[in-house]
């Protein structure tokens, strides 16, 4: 029996949906634990090439029960529209099911983020403008929606309650409109209308009822069975509600701890925490990056990594691998091995730059994280690392990556502290090197 957790350690992107469809081969059960669409989760594989959203990156085994968690903030829409894909690409869905405990994203939560953010102003987070922040500030007001409410939705104790919140939302919606400049006079009426909400949520009846489960007792069993569960993380470390750079985060935990609430998992059955790390880091929105690139290499990792946002296409900002940032993401989540990714994009790199520490304006170097709201204050410590120049794509242990490679890995590891099991050398499930059950580093 395992249960593993597979967490971003960095700022988002990292390729947990390439990790997890790799384990999942294997798993009988995949749960996403927090988080919704916001996530961009590529997965390549003998199918084709994927963008999941919602989906669990499990879902392409025919034998893993894919499980959205209660930590999660479901859009039914959205849901029903990346099903109907996956359906056309001709891949088995049947297996995908939702905790009754899970929030719904309504369709005006969308609405909200996307005003806030023009509200912000320069301040604006850069969300994905999926609704995420305001679908998790109802559900801790308690005027959220739980996917269970799918159920009554035909019901006047529901419409009671729906027309009450939504009288808060149109003020809500007004007093930012009004003072947001350039907004444009959308259709209030019409998009709080609370018959076409009712409408829109019936039209994901059929599609999404009978996959509605009570998942305790699942999990549960699931363990109890001992079988090989996967828990797979959204967003990274650094986007954290409460460690991440607030206020530029998402509103959920990605770490292994929210696993335990969000999956349902008691933390004595977590056997494994897999970080998933970018051999270098980028970053999605605003807030502090310290090892962010404004030059050619910057531009480099951007163009040979394809480095543009799975659910927004926005630029992703790139730098260097920054250690102090994993050392902090591998004390907050207990990683027992890393997943390094993209090593092939640094191939063509003369030489490569790791942050190893950080130095404030008195010329002190620290080796741990700085409260993060002193982050702009400080400036990245390099060792720089001789490149390797040859491909690495087609490597498939370790003795086939180049000795510079190797030498990287080893001092990425050696800086973070934990050893590393995967190294992954290019986007599709089979390159991917695995050493043994001991790793390296
Ligand atoms: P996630 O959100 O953590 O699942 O990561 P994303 O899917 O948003 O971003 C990772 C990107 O890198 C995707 O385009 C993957 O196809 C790609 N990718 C993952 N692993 C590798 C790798 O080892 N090499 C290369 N070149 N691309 C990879
Ligand atoms: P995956 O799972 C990268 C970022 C947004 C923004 C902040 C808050 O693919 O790694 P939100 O919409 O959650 O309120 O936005 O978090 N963000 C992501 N960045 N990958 C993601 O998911 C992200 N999900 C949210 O860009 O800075
Ligand atoms: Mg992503």
């Amino acid at each position: 029996m395992s249960v593993t957790a597979v967490v971003g350690a960095q700022w988002g992107d990292e390729g947990k949906g390439r990790i997890v469809d790799y384990l999942a081969q294997r798993a009988s059960l995949v749960i996403r634990f927090q988080g919704g669409a916001n996530a961009g989760h590529t997965v390549e594989n003998e199918h084709g090439v994927f963008k999941l959203h919602l989906i669990p990156s499990g879902i392409f085994n025919p034998n893993t029960r894919c499980l959205l968690g209660a930590g999660t903030a479901v859009d039914p829409l959205e849901l029903c529209s990346e099903l109907d894909q996956l359906k056309k690409a001709s891949i088995d869905v049947s297996n995908l099911i939702i905790c009754s405990r899970a929030h719904m994203v309504m369709p005006y939560h969308k609405l909200i983020d996307l005003y806030e953010e023009r509200f912000r102003g320069k301040q604006k987070i850069g969300t994905t403008v999926k609704g995420i922040g305001p679908c998790y500030a109802d559900k801790s007001a308690r005027n959220g929606f739980r996917i269970s409410d799918l159920f009554t939705m035909d019901t006047l104790a529901f419409r009671q309650r729906l027309e009450h919140i939504l009288k808060v939302k149109a003020a809500y919606l007004q007093a930012l409109g009004s003072q947001t400049e350039g907004s444009e006079n959308s259709p209030l009426e019409d998009l709080l209308n609370i018959d076409n909400i009712i409408a829109q949520l019936q039209s994901t009846a059929e599609e999404l009822l009978p996959r509605i489960v009570d998942s305790m007792t699942l999990v549960r069993e699931a363990i109890e069975y001992k079988e090989h569960i996967l828990l797979e993380g959204q967003l990274g470390v650094m986007k954290d509600l409460d460690w991440g750079t607030y206020p530029n985060v998402t509103s959920s935990n990605p770490t292994s701890a929210g696993a335990f609430s969000g999956a349902g998992v008691p933390p004595q059955y977590l056997s494994d925490v897999v970080g998933v790390v970018k051999a270098y880091s980028t970053s999605v929105g605003s807030g502090a990056m310290p090892t962010e690139l404004f030059d050619a290499d910057g531009e480099s990792l951007r163009d040979i990594g394809r480095e543009y946002g799975a659910t927004t296409g926005r630029p992703r900002r790139c730098g260097w691998f920054d250690a102090v940032a994993v050392r902090y993401a591998n004390w907050l989540n207990g990683f027992t091995t890393l997943a390094i990714t993209k090593l092939d994009v640094l191939d063509t790199f003369d030489e490569l730059k790791i942050c190893s520490g950080y130095k404030n304006k008195k010329g002190e170097v620290y080796k741990e994280m700085p409260e993060m709201h002193l982050l702009d204050d400080f400036e990245p410590v390099y060792e720089t690392w001789p490149g390797w120049k040859t491909p690495t794509t087609q490597a498939r242990t370790w003795d086939e990556l180049p000795k510079n490679a190797r030498n990287y890995l080893k001092r990425i590891s050696d800086l973070v502290g934990v050893p590393f099991r995967y190294v992954s050398v290019g986007p599709e499930r089979t390159q991917i090197v695995v050493l043994d059950t001991l790793g390296v580093g």
